[in-house]
């Protein structure tokens, strides 16, 4: 029999093959709990600037591969690039995160969707320079912001400190203005669609898209503000004739993400730190899953941290499944901690 062509064991996974262990990787994983990433960071002027730095950027994509070899690098980027590519302000405060401008006029912003991948060249710079220096055995992942997340910022504007946890402006707006929302989510599927595009052409062999605010949505609102945006954007990357495997991330869909499994048409769907195993193994049934380990244990370490470990390993080991956190690293996690994962798994 022939031996297949080795391949990075995340694309195993991602074609519905079961692996010997989960191929790991970790979201955020480039980031400030990495000394060496505070330095590079120190560096740059601003935080679009240092993204927009294909030299830092590919930089910072390599860190956490050298320093562990996960099996998958995530190009260093952020999901807020696309606002500013059409034509909103984005800059972020030092301790506060993300802040945006007025946000332009759908009109406007729609002239610009199909310019979305060519003015983010840089972001394709840093694919093509972490693909040249990664091993073959490891995968490059690309990545773009959910319509709906990406517009929750765009829209929160100015508005930001009311119901900052739940998205309660967003929210409100998709109520009240529902023509307005929706259209601002064309606007964001098409060029979020030309973005992923521009990624899978410069190398990029997995594609994520972050929903990291799925969280709270009535089912009505669910369908609407995710599940149909996913659906679109997906159906539009295919057009554009992107073939590479899809991971979605309804992070905070709790009861919704096996609709969202069964519905939306991506190769995986990546489950957050709140999904019960038994969820986790429902949805396993339906495509291969990523997830979900607590960034909290990982930061508290311990025993507990093994025997989580081990509950996930027994509960989904069989796969296929992709190793993750539930959300993205803190930058107060201990690096022992993140070896003792690795090792626990048989990655390292
Ligand atoms: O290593 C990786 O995972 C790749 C890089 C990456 C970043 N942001 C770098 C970053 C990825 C995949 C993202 C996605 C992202 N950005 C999301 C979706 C995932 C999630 O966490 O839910 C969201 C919501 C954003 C928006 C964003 N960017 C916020 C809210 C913040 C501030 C919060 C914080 O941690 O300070 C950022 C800034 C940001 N993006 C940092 C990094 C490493 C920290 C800023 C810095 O280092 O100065």
């Amino acid at each position: 029999m022939m031996t297949p062509l080795a391949q990075p064991l995340i694309l195993d996974v991602l074609e519905g093959r079961r692996t010997e262990r989960p191929p790991v990787w970790f979201m955020r994983q480039a980031g400030r709990y990495l000394p060496e990433y505070r330095k590079l960071r120190a560096e740059a002027p601003d935080f679009i600037a240092f993204c927009l730095n294909p030299q830092m950027a590919a930089e910072a994509t390599l860190q956490p591969m050298r320093r562990f070899g996960f099996d998958a690098a995530i190009v260093f980027a952020d999901i807020l690039l696309i606002p500013q590519a059409l034509g909103q302000d984005v800059w972020f405060e030092t301790g506060e995160g993300p802040r945006l401008g007025v946000m332009p006029s759908v009109g406007h912003m729609r002239e610009q969707t199909e310019f979305a991948g060519d003015r983010l060249h840089q972001v394709g710079q840093t694919l093509s320079k972490v693909r040249a220096e990664l091993e073959p055995e490891r995968a490059l992942i690309g990545f773009a912001g959910a319509p709906w997340t990406v517009a929750t910022y765009m829209l929160d504007g100015e508005h930001r400190a009311i119901g900052k946890g739940e998205r309660a402006q967003a929210r409100t707006y998709a109520y009240a203005e529902p023509k307005k929302v929706d259209e601002v989510l064309e606007v964001l599927v098409e060029a979020s669609a030309r973005y992923l595009k521009m990624q899978a052409d410069s190398g990029a062999q997995v594609l994520k898209i972050f929903e990291s605010w799925a969280e709270g949505l009535p089912d009505d609102l669910f369908e609407r503000l995710v599940l149909r945006p996913h659906q679109a954007l997906v159906r539009r990357v295919r057009e554009l004739g992107v073939t590479v495997p899809l991971i979605g991330f309804p992070r905070g869909s709790a009861a919704l993400a096996e609709r969202y499994a069964a519905e939306v048409d991506v190769q995986a769907v990546a489950l957050d730190t709140a999904c019960p195993l038994e969820v986790g193994k429902r949805v396993q049934e339906i495509k291969p899953i990523q997830g979900s380990l607590d960034p909290l244990l990982l930061r508290a370490g311990g025993d507990l941290l093994d025997r989580r470990v081990d509950q996930l390993l027994e509960a989904w080991g069989q796969g296929p499944w992709i190793f993750n956190l539930g959300h993205g690293i803190l930058p107060d996690v201990p690096i022992a901690h993140v070896e003792q994962v690795l090792k626990r798994i048989g990655a390292q």
